[in-house]
């Protein structure tokens, strides 16, 4: 199939959907690829670039859209765009169907199949490699410090030189997503003292592994709303929140906004009295500025000065990082494609089977299939302990036999085997029968009652398991008064000595895997 790039055709928008690095590896997956000449140009990607990588140069919009199979696009088609397309047409790119109901039916119309890149379902692990909303806020996020750093006079980072003594800069974010989190790292990495609030608490060790502080507001409600977005809060935490985004206000040079509730307005967090308490020269970027924005005098597009505070409301954040921007969508669609074409034979089938296929289609064949039914996630261990079950009605009459008889017949059952054990067991045995039950007891309250705090789940119980073998064998192996106990046979003690050798190459193994993982997030 022949896959089409066209320029796109939205002012001021300098993204391309694919990249010359990404070409190469859609034509190793069986695709043609044409590109309109000059698609890439804005993002520094030169038709010759395109043609080397394997893409076919095609003059005009008309005819690339004619000529291809199946297009990819960033920004959502305009209407000029869905006249060219034809009948069986695939568009890749985003959509945002809820708030374009009009542009869906033109393209079910043409009996288009639409993959939304935006309908992706986030939550499905297996998606995040396609997840271009992320990648894209990622960069936005980038950016965002760096238009703060553009129009702030001084530096971020503090410095002590032969002229003076700079402070470092103080930044306030509001609102820690995937946006907000990448513009921690970037102003803690220039040097900023990095502040942050979010209403969902579990955010908070993020912002701190990212080099910021987590300012709370005091006042307890749970913001999280269910997938990791936000819910509208109450009165009486906006009231609490706004007190604490006023206490920020008068003490930072910088605050960068990212607050947003998916399908709602920007939440208002920074009032006009906010800004005129923040000094001269002070600056603030509103990431929200699209929808409203999450400051009051924020002017969408614009740059505007307001009681001597800049004011950055810029809506094309990622369009002013091309480059990197395209090189990461091209990617996350380049994954995409992966999917629909399992055969690498340049054909793609889009699989309604698939979950994460199903919720990115939008439109199959001129049918509109959105929005998905939620995709089926693994169930969630249930947080407590399930209620007994309701003893059967009536006895024996066709209902389960209840839990509770159950459980008596096994204690019954596990006191008559000790009391057996008791009258016809040496009283040695007794003993260290008595221990070896205690010990089982013990080791699995230990080992599953271990906190993953650092690894992961599998890695701290195999590590608790590792630690206690290797006590268990030390003892055995220990001289007789410093175990308390006889000297063990030899072959006990042979055997102490392997299971430390073994025990020993799975925790060092495990601190060798831990310490690779760590490694890829250095530097
Ligand atoms: P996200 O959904 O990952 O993050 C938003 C965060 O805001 C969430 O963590 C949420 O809990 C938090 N939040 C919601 N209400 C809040 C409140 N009242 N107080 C404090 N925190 C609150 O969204 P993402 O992807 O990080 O995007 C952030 C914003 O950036 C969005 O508004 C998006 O439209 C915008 N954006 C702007 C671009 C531009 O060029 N200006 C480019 C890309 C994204």
């Amino acid at each position: 199939m022949r896959i089409g790039i066209p320029a796109e055709t939205h002012a001021g928008e300098k993204r391309v959907a694919t990249v010359p690095e990404i070409v190469e590896k859609l034509v190793k997956l069986g695709f043609n690829v044409a590109v309109e000449s000059g698609a890439g140009d804005a993002a520094n990607f030169s038709d010759e670039a395109y043609r080397t990588a394997g893409a076919e140069i095609v003059e005009g919009a008309a005819k690339l859209w004619a000529e291809s199979d199946i297009v990819f696009k960033v920004t959502v088609p305009t209407s000029a765009e869905v006249e060219l397309m034809h009948a069986g047409i695939t568009l890749i790119g985003f959509i945002w169907p809820a708030q374009n109901p009009e542009l869906m039916q033109q393209l079910a119309a043409k009996k288009a199949t639409v993959l939304a890149i935006d309908a992706l379902p986030r939550m499905l692990s297996r998606a995040q490699k396609m997840d271009a909303l992320t990648s894209q806020a990622g960069v936005a996020g980038y950016r965002a410090v760096i238009e703060a750093a553009n129009v702030f006079g001084r530096f971020f980072n503090g410095q002590i030189t032969a002229a003076g003594k700079v402070p470092p800069a103080k930044v306030f974010i509001a609102g820690a997503g995937v946006a907000g989190l990448a513009a921690i790292g970037t102003a803690a990495g220039l040097g900023a003292i990095v502040r942050a609030n979010d209403t969902r608490a579990e955010v908070a060790d993020q912002v701190k592994s990212l080099g910021g502080e987590f300012v709370k507001v005091e006042y307890e409600e749970e913001g999280g709303g269910g997938g990791g977005y936000a819910k509208v809060m109450s009165e009486g935490f906006q009231q609490a929140q706004r007190e604490m985004y006023a206490r920020q206000a008068r003490e930072v040079d910088i605050i960068i906004t990212t607050a947003l509730i998916p399908g709602r307005p920007a939440p208002r967090l920074i009032t006009a009295e906010m800004v005129q308490s923040m000094r001269p020269g002070s600056d603030i970027v509103d990431m929200a500025a699209e929808r409203g924005g999450n400051c009051e005098l924020t002017e969408p597009g614009q740059v505007v000065v307001k009681h001597g505070v800049t004011i950055v409301g810029y809506t094309d954040l990622n369009s002013r990082l091309a480059r990197q921007s395209s090189t990461l969508y091209a990617n996350n669609l380049f994954r995409l494609t992966e999917e629909l074409c399992k055969t690498k034979d340049g054909i793609i089938n889009v699989n309604m089977e698939d979950d994460a296929i199903r919720g990115l289609t939008v439109i199959k064949d001129g049918e509109i299939t959105w929005p998905a039914p939620a995709p089926q996630l693994p169930a969630a261990k249930p947080a407590v302990s399930p209620a007994p079950a309701p003893a059967a009605k009536g006895h024996g009459g066709g209902g389960k036999p209840a839990s509770a008889g159950k459980t008596a017949v096994l204690f019954g059952a596990i006191a008559l085997l000790f009391l057996l054990i008791g009258a016809y067991a040496p009283p040695a045995f007794l003993g260290h029968f008595t221990v070896f039950v205690l010990a089982c007891f013990v080791g699995y309250m230990v080992v599953w009652n271990v906190t993953p705090a650092l690894h992961t789940p599998l890695m701290s119980v195999t590590n608790a398991i590792s630690s206690i073998i290797a006590i268990g064998a030390l003892v055995q192996i220990s001289p007789p008064m410093l175990s308390g106990m006889d000297r063990p046979d030899e072959w006990i003690r042979a055997l102490a000595v392997a299971g430390i050798a073994l025990t020993a190459v799975n925790m060092f193994g495990g601190f060798a895997v831990t310490r690779r993982m760590l490694a890829m997030f250095r530097k």
